[in-house]
C-alpha cells in the first residue's frame, strides 16, 4: 500500500422513511434553498411533493431548477449558478440520480466563482468556496452521493470531464431504497454496470499489497452479481433495492481505494464516447470495459486470474493463467449480457465514422490510466474492438 489519508465528511442517512429527517439535516440558519432535479421522475413518483412538504415545515423559501439532463450540461450549471447569484440562495438540494447531484455540485462552486464554470470543470481554476448542499438519491449507480467528484458535459465542444474538490462532498445524503422502486429496468441495469465498473477500475491497480482491499472489492462485486438478477425479476423488492443501493455508495465513496490509485482509463474512454453520442454512462461502460480488459490482460495476468477465480469461480484446473484470465473476462461479458446490458457500440448505432473524434476527446490530457498507460493507438484499438 501507499501512504494515504482518508477524508469523507458526508453524513449518510440510509433506510426506509428517512426523508423525514430532511428538515433537521438542513442547517438551522438556512433560509433559501434551490431544489435541483431532472426531467420529472420525482414528480411522477411523489418524492417531489414530500420534499416540498418537509421544506415548508421549516419555513424555508424554495426555488427550483428542473430539467437537469442525464449527462448534465454546462448550460444547466450556468442557469443554476445564475439563480443562486441573483437570489442569494444559501443551500442546494439535489433530488435525483448522479446527473442531478453532479450538476448541483458544480452549481455550488460556480455560484461562488466569477469566471466561466467550465474553468472549474477543466481544472483551470480551483473552487475557493461553495454553497453547501445535500442530496436525496433516487437512483443507485454513481456513488456521487458520497464522493466529491462531478462529471459535466460541454455539448458545444463535445467534451465531458470529471472534476472534484474536497469542498464538493454533500453535507448529507438521504438514501431510501424505496425511492428507487420506480427506476426502470434499463436504468437499473446501467446503474449495476456502473457500480461494478467503479469497483473494477479500483481493482486493477499497481500496488503490490492490497489483500484487504481486494477481498472487499471481490465481496461487493460478488454480492452485486448475486443480487442483480433477483432485483431485475422483482424491481419492487425492498431487500434487493437496499443491497444494490448500499453497494453503489460503497463502490465509490473512497472506502475501496485506500492505499492505491485505481486505473480509471475505461471511464475516460466512456466519457469521450458519451460526449460525442450522449449515450447512458453505464451502457457505454458495459461495452468498453471487457475490451479494455482483453487489451490489457498481459499487463498483469495474475491479477486477471485472481479476478476470474475469486469473483466468477472459474475453475483453474488444467488451464494456463492466461486461459483462466480470459475465462474471467468472458464470464463478466456473459453476466452483463444476461442482465440486458449492451455489448457493442453498434447497439447505440455508433459506427467508426467519428472514431477519430472520440479518440481525440479521450486523449485530450495525454496518455492515461494507472494500471497501464494508454496511448492513442491503444484507445483506437479498444474502441475498434467495441464497435
Ligand atoms: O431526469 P429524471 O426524470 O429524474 O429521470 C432520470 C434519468 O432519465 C431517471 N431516474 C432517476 N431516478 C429515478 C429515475 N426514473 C424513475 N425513478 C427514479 N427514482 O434515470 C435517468 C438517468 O439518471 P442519471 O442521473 O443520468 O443516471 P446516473 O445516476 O447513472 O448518472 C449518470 C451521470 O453520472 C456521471 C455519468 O458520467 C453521468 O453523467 N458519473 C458521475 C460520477 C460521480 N460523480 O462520482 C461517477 C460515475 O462514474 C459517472 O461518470
Ligand atoms: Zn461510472
Amino acid at each position: 500500500m501507499k501512504n494515504f489519508m482518508f477524508y469523507n465528511p458526508t453524513k449518510l442517512v440510509f433506510g426506509k422513511g428517512e426523508l423525514e429527517k430532511l428538515p433537521t439535516l438542513i442547517p438551522a440558519e438556512v433560509q433559501k434553498v434551490l431544489v435541483v432535479y431532472g426531467g420529472g421522475s420525482i414528480k411522477k413518483n411523489g418524492i417531489y411533493e414530500q420534499v416540498l412538504q418537509y421544506l415548508k415545515s421549516r419555513n424555508i423559501d424554495v426555488l427550483e431548477l428542473s430539467g437537469v439532463e442525464p449527462n448534465p450540461r454546462l448550460t444547466t450549471v450556468i442557469k443554476g449558478a445564475d439563480i443562486c447569484k441573483q437570489e442569494n440562495v444559501d443551500f442546494l438540494l439535489a433530488v435525483g440520480g448522479g446527473s442531478v447531484i453532479d450538476c448541483t455540485k458544480t452549481i455550488s462552486a460556480a455560484a461562488k466563482y466569477d469566471g466561466n464554470p467550465w474553468d472549474l470543470v477543466t481544472k483551470k481554476a480551483k473552487p475557493q468556496e461553495v454553497i453547501p448542499f445535500g442530496t436525496v438519491l433516487t437512483l443507485a449507480a454513481t456513488g456521487s452521493e458520497m464522493n466529491s467528484g462531478a462529471v459535466i458535459t460541454n455539448w458545444e465542444t463535445n467534451e465531458k470531464h470529471g472534476w472534484g474538490s474536497p469542498l464538493l462532498f454533500p453535507q448529507f445524503s438521504i438514501l431510501d431504497p424505496e425511492h428507487t422502486y420506480t427506476v426502470p429496468e434499463n436504468q437499473t441495469v446501467y446503474g449495476i454496470v456502473d457500480m461494478m465498473s467503479h469497483i473494477l477500475e479500483q481493482y486493477f491497480h499497481q500496488a503490490t499489497l492490497s489483500p484487504v482491499q481486494d477481498r472487499m472489492c471481490e465481496g461487493v462485486l460478488k454480492t452485486i452479481i448475486e443480487t442483480a438478477p433477483k432485483l431485475l425479476a422483482d424491481l419492487h423488492s425492498y431487500d434487493h433495492r437496499e443491497t444494490i443501493m448500499y453497494a453503489g455508495t460503497i463502490a465509490l465513496n473512497g472506502m475501496l481505494q485506500m492505499g492505491y490509485r485505481g486505473d480509471w482509463a475505461t471511464h475516460n474512454i466512456e466519457h469521450a464516447v458519451s460526449a460525442v453520442y450522449d449515450i447512458p454512462h453505464g451502457g457505454g461502460l458495459a461495452i468498453i470495459f471487457p475490451n479494455w480488459m482483453k487489451h490489457n490482460v498481459d499487463v498483469d495476468v495474475a491479477r486477471f486470474k485472481q479476478f476470474a477465480i475469486r469473483v466468477f469461480d472459474i475453475s483453474p484446473s488444467g488451464k494456463t493463467d492466461k486461459e483462466i484470465a480470459l475465462e474471467g473476462i468472458d464470464a463478466l461479458i456473459n453476466f452483463w449480457n444476461s442482465i440486458g446490458a449492451p455489448s457493442k457500440l453498434a447497439d447505440y448505432e455508433i459506427d467508426d465514422s467519428k472514431l477519430d473524434v472520440m479518440v481525440d476527446r479521450a486523449m485530450l490530457n495525454g496518455p492515461f490510466g494507472n494500471f497501464t498507460k494508454l496511448e492513442r493507438q491503444d484507445v483506437e484499438t479498444i474502441l475498434k474492438m467495441s464497435l
